[in-house]
């Protein structure tokens, strides 16, 4: 299979990199650039990408790929740190610039491979303190702008180029044009990288790797242990055996639509496990946010492992491990999963020999293409994030069963409404929370003392920041009516607009 290697010199953007690759459907991996050189020649890729990175090339501990990388003959994109070090690797002068140059730059572009179809006045994203100042032999200036005289530079015969600006970003409006020109005009690429080719290759290879032995899944409802598991139970069947683990702490229905598409649908070996009395008894009375995480997180390994000792020894555990957490985890590594996004880690005690993880090259949103390809229903696929402890950190202060259904009753409403006014894929993250507060409140002829329930939705691309997501007042308006007519207990409806930072997405 033809791919293409990013190497990471420590860019904020590499991620992006892969992305666009992925999305001219070649594939790609990230490595970090002290990747030796003969990993690089058994890559058989047929181009390197260099990332950015916030060094200097003249720096004591500037970062640098093998000695030898130039003289392979493959085809090298480098964008900005890296087109400065390929200046000065070969030869060239890389200096401090008059003027930082950071934002949106005009540039001229010549005659180029990498700039066809291109008009010859474009707008890119620049961002940089050095800048090439002289070029290595044999090569020519093909972009420029009025700060920057190398703003790309190349030399066609070795097929090296190079672009002081970032043509991942989307402020770089034909960057997706000038990667797509690398991979197919200067590599040859052809473009391979498909879903559907994808969930064949997988399958053929995990029939290969497990054989007629006995895998075993967690599976929590989420989108990346739900294509996981339809992968491997497209390979193997009956062979895997799935345990659902209800800690009774998901939203409304969740449970049995989990269970309806995993026995019903796919024909998998379900177990669900209620364990809703043991998870909540273990809870009661706990108000500290952290340590209803442990809780949760500690007792669900203790129910998997339960479970998972009544099917007896298995060969190989499923894990949804996706390409960022790989990234994210280092070189070399095994991944580690944040502890935040896995709700306790990897079981001690469920006897097996091996991990699979059928999903580890894949990104978040070919993991739902992937998904859709095995025929998982919209509302599995496109699920929106949910954490690990569930509706536990929804219900601010401690939790009662009595509280937990108050709050599936209006988040299920509120969810029921974003998607009637076609938000729901707009909107990052939304989920109603209940807050510990009562408050007085007149309904009919009577006072009442009741709950204040909050609203919650945000727009955001990593979660790590988010802004309040701006719902229209009528949409807010009809979800504030029925909750209030509808969901007992509750006299009050607060839409939260605050971002983050400084709150966070959830309530604890
Ligand atoms: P915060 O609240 O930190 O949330 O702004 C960022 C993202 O992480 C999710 N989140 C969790 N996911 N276990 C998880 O699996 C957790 O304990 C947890 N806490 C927060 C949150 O839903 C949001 O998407």
């Amino acid at each position: 299979m033809e791919s293409v290697l990013v190497l990471d010199f420590g860019g904020q953007y590499n991620q992006l990199i892969a992305r666009r690759v992925r999305e001219a459907q070649v594939f790609c991996e990230v490595k970090p650039c002290t990747v030796s050189l003969d990993e690089i020649r058994r890559g058989n890729y047929s181009g390197i990408i260099f990332t950015g990175g916030p060094a200097s090339v003249y720096a004591k501990d500037a970062p640098r790929a093998a000695e030898g990388l130039f003289d392979l003959g493959i085809p090298v994109l480098g964008i900005c740190y890296g087109a400065q070090y390929t200046a000065y690797t070969l030869g060239g002068v890389v200096s401090p610039a008059a003027k930082r140059e950071f934002g949106r730059t005009e540039i001229t572009v010549h005659p180029s491979l990498l700039f066809e179809g291109v008009p010859k006045d474009t707008l890119c994203w620049m961002s940089h303190g050095d800048q090439i100042t002289k070029l290595p032999e044999g090569f020519i200036v093909s972009a420029e702008s009025p700060v920057c005289p190398v703003a790309a530079m190349e030399n066609p015969e070795r097929k090296i180029y190079c672009v002081q600006f970032h043509p991942e970003v989307m402020h770089t409006p034909e960057g997706s044009k000038m990667i797509h020109n690398f991979l197919t005009r200067v590599c040859g690429c052809k473009g391979e990288w498909k879903m559907s080719s994808f969930v064949e290759d997988t399958v053929e290879a995990l029939k290969k790797k497990i054989g007629d032995k006995k895998v075993l899944c967690a599976l929590s409802g989420g989108v990346d242990s739900s294509v996981a598991a339809v992968l491997v139970h497209r390979a193997v069947g009956k062979q895997l055996t799935c345990i659902f683990v209800d800690h009774g702490l998901l939203r409304k229905n969740e449970g049995d639509e989990v269970e309806e598409v995993f026995r019903n649908q796919f024909d998998i070996n379900l177990v669900r496990v209620n364990a809703e009395d043991r998870f909540l008894s273990k809870l009661a009375g706990v108000t500290d946010p952290e340590r209803k995480r442990k809780i949760i997180g500690e007792e669900f390994i203790r129910v998997f492992e339960e479970e998972a000792k009544k099917i007896g020894a298995v060969d190989f555990l499923v894990q949804g491990t996706i390409y960022p957490d790989v990234i994210e985890s280092g070189p070399g590594n095994a991944a580690v999963i944040k502890s935040h996004h896995n709700v306790g880690g990897l079981p001690d005690h469920v006897d097996f020999k091996e991990l699979v993880e059928p999903l580890r090259v894949l990104f978040k949103d070919e993991v739902r293409k992937a998904g859709t390809e095995l025929g998982i229903p919209d509302n599995l696929v496109w699920r929106q994030p949910f954490p690990g402890p569930g509706l536990a950190i929804r219900v601010i202060g401690d939790l009662t069963k009595e509280k937990l259904d108050i709050l599936r009753d209006a988040d299920a409403i509120f969810r029921e409404e974003v998607a009637n006014a076609g938000l729901d894929r707009k909107i990052n993250q939304y989920f109603a929370a209940l807050t510990n507060m009562r408050s007085v409140g007149v309904m009919g002829d009577g006072r009442t003392y009741d709950y204040a329930v909050a609203l919650r939705a945000v727009e955001t691309t990593d979660f790590m920041t988010a802004d309040w997501a701006q719902i229209p007042y009528p949409v807010l308006e009809k979800i504030s009516n029925r909750i209030i007519n509808e969901v007992r207990h509750v006299n009050r409806v607060l839409y939260d607009i605050t971002s983050k930072p400084p709150a966070t997405i959830e309530y604890e």
